[in-house]
């Protein structure tokens, strides 16, 4: 499946593959990026453009600390179903389908901060549309704004030789992922299953085994500076998160 029909059909599913409560998920991982973004002087009430938001996993609780926040996301289905949370839980924040490629010509506006959180850039096959999306995003930028964008660690993945996520049981159903590499180890079919009762949902896309130093170099190629890789140690995040300026500090 291509990305939007994969999040499409999982969409209200979504939360069914985490290991735990998604909104408790939400809100502490809202808390982790809240602070990553402090480290930059982006604070409530500045402005974040949350470029892959999904159901709002990210997007959502820093609405609800405060920030103001645009979500978008390719998914059309993902965006109904974070609108239809925000407006669960009284969150104020501006909802929009589209493809990070393009998504400078959607929002229209400049940011304190663009994210991309939960492994969504490696939906970005090729160099080509990873740029794309990496020079729209900064476009989205103001001229001091952050970037900040979480990957699976797939450095380690390939080196560990990683098959995929172990089943896990939460809320009485089973989740889980099956990996299939492909031979030069640069991208991965992924089937992911949940298992509810007698029915099971299992769904397949492709990632790109975004490497570490392919992320930097292709920021850096469109102009970000001042990259810095955190480590889940140091960011509190499960997934290593880079972050990068439009310009320099000091600029
Ligand atoms: C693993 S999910 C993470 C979503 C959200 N950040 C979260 O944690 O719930 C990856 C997201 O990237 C989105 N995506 C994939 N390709 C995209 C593209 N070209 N433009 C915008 N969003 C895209 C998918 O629709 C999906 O919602």
């Amino acid at each position: 499946m291509d990305p939007a029909e994969f999040y499409d059909s999982l969409a209200e599913q979504y939360h069914k593959i985490f290991a735990g409560d998604w909104w408790r998920i939400a809100e502490r991982q809202g808390q982790v990026i809240s602070a990553i973004l402090a480290q930059h002087g982006v604070e409530p009430p500045k402005s974040v453009l949350d470029c892959t938001c999904g159901i709002g996993t990210q997007a959502l609780p820093l609405a609800q600390r405060g920030f103001r926040v645009t979500g978008t996301d390719l998914s059309e289905h993902a965006v109904r179903r974070a609108r239809r949370e925000a407006d669960e839980r009284g969150i104020d924040i501006r909802l929009h389908a589209a493809d990070v490629r393009r998504v400078a010509d959607v929002v229209n506006e400049q940011f304190d901060a663009v994210i991309s959180f939960d492994n969504s850039l490696p939906h970005l096959l090729t160099d080509d549309d990873l740029t794309q999306a990496l020079v729209s995003a900064r476009e989205c930028l103001r001229p001091d704004g952050i970037f900040a964008a979480s990957i699976r660690d797939y450095d380690a993945l390939v080196r560990d030789q990683v098959h995929g996520v172990m089943p896990r049981i939460h809320d009485g159903r089973i989740s889980g992922q099956a990996w299939t590499w492909s031979d030069d180890y640069r991208t991965i079919e992924i089937t992911v299953f949940v298992i509810e009762g007698e029915r099971a949902n299992v769904l397949s896309t492709t990632y790109r085994a975004l490497r570490r130093q392919e992320l930097t170099d292709a920021l850096q190629a469109v102009g970000f500076q001042d990259i810095r890789w955190l480590d889940p140690e140091t960011s509190g995040f499960y997934q290593p998160v880079v972050t990068a300026h439009r310009t320099t500090e000091s600029a």
